[in-house]
């Protein structure tokens, strides 16, 4: 069992008791008025609650069986059913009248703004979706988006879905490296991409990243490129065309592919324990109900909110809470292209003022970088419109949960910490707002979803002790299988604890029930709430000639939450300069892109190894932090 590094056991059980109840005005609003009852109901029967809720859905077909376990653990859902994610995210709406009513509110670093109503919006996919038919994309077929985070995305990954082809969206902060592993492992055959993107003011070449990437993909047939800030960028004409000429003479109409419930609708990679990322498989059916039920429960939402999910499209949290959820309940979603402090570090505030925002879903990261900047700026800005706040990504603070309760929701707005994973598709441990709160913690499982605490053996561990947080039934926006590698699916899910998903993470339960997340069992790390796997890191560093060796960890950091130490062992007469320290961590940024931050590295002789050679990180760990050692029997 890891040890419990970025908080305290014993002084959160002491101090983080306290409650926070709902308002009579949250309570006489939510979606679920009664807490404790709906999750009671639910639990009873998990199989029926998730059939009800597959009812807020429109499926072409109804399905004849709810959940199949004959070929445990490639659970299936809905078998039977047709239906189309992006059919119930746009169409349904246009076919409900409401084709007037805002779906994208866009915005830029330099305050450039863009708006798109669900008619607009869905004109502009079934364009785009007839012109990826035209160059004979078809169902089954892989598409790789590489983008900012830019309506194109959202036209362009509803398009896929319409047409039955995967999406396989890879973040635009990652490296040409990463993109190219990510294409080849999913056989993409066109990339999607942009000119480029904005960052604190400076221009982000994407499209030259994009280019180094393709140029070792022969499975790539054509790039279609969205001009987004003009910035001057080569162009191959045989391979190459601009998004606006790709859908420019193209029906506004189109013929939807109408899907299996269980026929895949995209990929998404993820960092795992190995260097190689995991590509989590999810469906159309499943998907969208398990999406669906959330967002509407556990950000309340009627059908007219301005809701505003702060993560980019390139990660779950964006695909689930920023795309198809929002797109799904009908609501207004705000894309902001850009980072939060620019040009005053109340940005994020005047946003939310100048929107009208109702939702606000966010990250600790981002909350942590928001307090260092002091209360002056969010006490410029009533925010009046919030009515909900949500927390993703890592565990949160009891500090900074209080700064976002307090001085952003102003104690009116219940905060919504939202623990759930790429695999999981959907949030699966969360208040709702009808529940009492306590700071930092992710509070119970959403309603038919049953988790809990084990030691190694699977055995239930009391109240305020920590072990390996599971879940016990089956939910329908789960991961089907990891793309291409169905051994790896079973083995990292399903084989270590018998009969339950292993979700990698430890946990425990107080005498409440509550959960309280510890962080990763596993050789993940997690910084600034983004996934990356030590061994990703570990290779990036041996890749250059004067390394043997390097073993990485993640150490506390204020801000991100983690950030990287490298111990790097160098060949024979390399002596371990500053400048070597420069190089390496270059070379680092330059294979996995800007995410893996290297806070420090210390050039050693030796790793600490255990008998079958593998590092000991987490003794690396507690010597660099001072904390006892635990079992290192298998030292050598
Ligand atoms: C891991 C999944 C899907 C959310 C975005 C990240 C950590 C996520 C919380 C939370 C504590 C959290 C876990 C999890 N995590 N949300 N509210 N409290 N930890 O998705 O990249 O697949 O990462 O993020 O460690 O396993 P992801």
């Amino acid at each position: 069992m890891s040890k419990n590094i970025t908080r305290d056991l014993t002084e959160v059980l002491q101090t983080e008791q306290k409650k926070y109840y709902p308002s009579k005005k949250i309570l006489k609003n939510a979606n679920v008025p009664d807490y404790e009852k709906t999750l009671k109901t639910a639990n009873k029967d998990t199989v029926k609650f998730w059939e009800k809720a597959a009812e807020d859905l429109i499926w072409f077909k109804k399905w004849n069986k709810v959940l199949d376990k004959k070929n445990k653990p490639f659970y299936k859902w809905f078998v039977g059913g047709k239906c189309n994610l992006a059919y119930n995210a746009l169409d349904r709406h246009i076919e409900e009248g409401k084709g007037n009513k805002l779906a994208i509110i866009w915005e830029d670093e330099t305050g450039k703004t863009k708006k798109y109503t669900y008619q607009a919006l869905y004109e502009e996919v079934n364009k785009m979706a007839n012109a990826l038919r035209g160059i004979g994309i078809k169902k089954g077929d892989r598409v790789a988006i590489y983008m900012p985070n830019i309506p194109e995305i959202a036209i362009s990954m509803l398009a896929c879905l319409k047409i039955g082809a995967m999406h396989s969206v890879v973040y635009a902060g990652f490296s040409a490296g990463a993109l190219e592993g990510r294409i080849k492992d999913a056989r993409a055959k066109i990339l999607i991409t942009a000119d480029g993107s904005f960052r604190r003011g400076k221009i982000i070449d994407l499209k030259k990243i994009a280019d180094e990437a393709v140029k070792k993909c022969k499975t790539i047939k054509k790039v279609i490129v969205v001009k987004n800030n003009q910035a001057k960028i080569k162009f191959n004409k045989r391979r190459d065309i601009w998004f606006h000429d790709f859908i420019k003479d193209q029906s506004i109409e189109t013929k939807l592919t109408k899907m299996d419930a269980e026929d895949p609708a995209f990929v998404l990679y993820t960092s795992g324990t190995t260097s190689k990322p995991k590509g989590v498989v999810h469906v159309h059916g499943g998907y969208s109900v398990g999406v669906l039920r959330t967002i509407k429960w556990v950000f309340d939402l009627k059908g007219d909110e301005i809701f505003w999910c702060t993560a980019d499209p390139g990660w779950i949290t964006g695909h689930s809470y920023i795309i198809y959820g929002p797109l799904m309940a009908g609501v207004t979603t705000v894309m902001y292209e850009g980072v939060p402090d620019i040009p005053t570090p109340d940005r994020v505030w005047k946003i939310i003022e100048k929107y009208n925002v109702n939702v606000f879903y966010t990250a600790p990261t981002l909350i942590r970088a928001m307090m260092r900047y002091g209360l002056k700026w969010p006490k410029k800005h009533k925010m009046k419109s919030l009515r909900i706040l949500g927390s993703v990504g890592e565990p949160i603070n009891p500090e900074a949960w209080k700064w976002f309760y307090n001085h952003v929701g102003k104690r009116r707005c219940p905060i919504m910490d939202t623990w759930w994973q790429t695999e999981t598709g959907m949030n699966m441990i969360t208040p709702l707002p009808s529940a009492p709160l306590k700071a930092g913690s992710a509070c119970k499982p959403f309603p038919g979803i049953i988790a809990d605490v084990v030691d190694k053996n699977g055995k239930k561990v009391p109240a305020g002790k920590g072990g390996y947080l599971i879940i016990k039934n089956q939910w329908p926006s789960m991961i089907r299988t990891i793309y291409r590698n169905p051994k790896r699916y079973k083995k990292t899910y399903w084989s270590q604890v018998k009969n339950a998903y292993f979700t990698g993470d430890v946990a425990f339960k107080d005498s409440d029930g509550y959960f309280w997340i510890q962080g990763r069992t596993d050789d993940v790390l997690k910084i600034a709430g983004h996934r990356i796997g030590t061994a990703e890191v570990e290779s990036a560093f041996v890749s250059h000639k004067s390394v043997v060796e390097a073993g990485v960890i993640g150490i506390p950091d204020n801000i991100k939450g983690e950030v990287i130490k490298a111990f790097v062992i160098l060949k024979k007469n390399v002596k371990g300069t500053e400048a070597l320290k420069k190089t390496l961590k270059k070379l680092v940024r330059k294979t996995l892109g800007p995410i893996a931050v290297i806070a420090d590295i210390e050039f050693v002789e030796k790793l600490p190894k255990t008998r079958s050679g593998k590092i000991m990180r987490r003794v690396l760990k507690a010597k660099e932090l001072g904390l006892p050692l635990g079992d290192t029997s298998s030292l050598v």
